[in-house]
């Protein structure tokens, strides 16, 4: 198996490099890793007829290894430009477009990564504010339009003035990398989140059934207001939900 790590900021030895470079030292051979900075790179979009022998080099390297390793700092709140501008280039070749423009999974499908993200920012208002939420989130968009599995975000907050790791992150980031040698080669938890959905709905029907047991919404004579009120609360309780799990809930400490 091989992890690519893939480093997207203004320096090339700062601490976003540190982060990679420790999740890196996690994986042990018969594992192997490479480290690309990308300014080491002069990428350009595609341009038809037109030979783009970076990109290419780039994406040999890409279908190359299992697992990647996306780590960019967060600049203005969102993902470091480095990092966008290599998503930017590479999106007609992480994933397959159709007639109307409307983006497919392609070669990349059923690979991993793990991101990196860091900040000036405090932990606290990190966690309250999601500074690095942004960052985050435009891997994410890339890579699951791409087909690519996540497997775990790490962030660093607090990095105004920092040249060494602290010892707990260098820790996690390590234990992950370690982690990285067990990946398997497809994804195999399909059951696992039927059976985290069963769950799922189970106790969220209770707690609507609860609700409107407690706001004595279940009368026995009127089907339709006990329907009608457990399908409001019910879609609100799914809606905070999967509002909480698909936009809000990303590392920020
Ligand atoms: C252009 C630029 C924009 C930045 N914007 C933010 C920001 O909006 N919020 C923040 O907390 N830190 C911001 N930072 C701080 C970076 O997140 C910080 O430099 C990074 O954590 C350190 O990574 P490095 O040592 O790998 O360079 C910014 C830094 C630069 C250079």
């Amino acid at each position: 198996m091989k992890v690519l790590g893939i480093l997207g900021a203004h320096r090339r030895d700062g601490i976003t490099e540190k982060m990679l470079s420790t999740v890196l030292a996690g994986v042990k051979a018969p594992n192997q890793t490479e480290l690309i900075y990308l300014e080491d790179y002069p990428f350009k979009p595609d341009r038809e007829g037109q030979p783009n022998p970076v990109l290419d080099e780039l994406e040999q390297k890409m279908l190359a290894s299992d697992v990647w390793v996306l780590a960019a700092p967060t600049y203005w709140g969102g993902l470091a430009g480095k990092m966008k501008d290599f998503f930017d280039c590479m999106r007609e070749r992480l994933v397959r477009i159709d007639h109307l423009g409307g983006t497919h999974p392609d070669r990349f499908k059923n690979k991993h990564y793990l991101s990196i993200t860091d900040c000036y920012t405090g932990t606290f208002e990190n966690w309250v504010t999601g500074v690095t939420d942004q960052s985050f989130r435009t891997i994410d968009k890339v890579m699951t339009a791409a087909g690519v599995i996540k497997l775990h975000e790490l962030v660093l907050t607090n990095t105004f003035g920092m040249q060494e790791l602290p010892e707990s992150k260098k820790q996690t980031c390590l234990k992950w990398g370690q982690r990285l040698n067990s990946v398997k080669k497809r994804d195999d938890s399909t059951l696992k989140r039927y059976i985290e959905l069963f769950f799922m709905i189970a106790f969220m029907a209770l707690v609507t059934m609860g609700i409107q047991a407690g706001f004595h919404l279940l009368p026995r004579h009127s089907f339709w207001l006990s329907y009608g009120s457990f399908v409001v609360i019910f879609y609100v309780l799914l809606a905070s939900i999967l509002h909480f799990f698909t936009v809000v809930k990303h590392r920020r400490r």
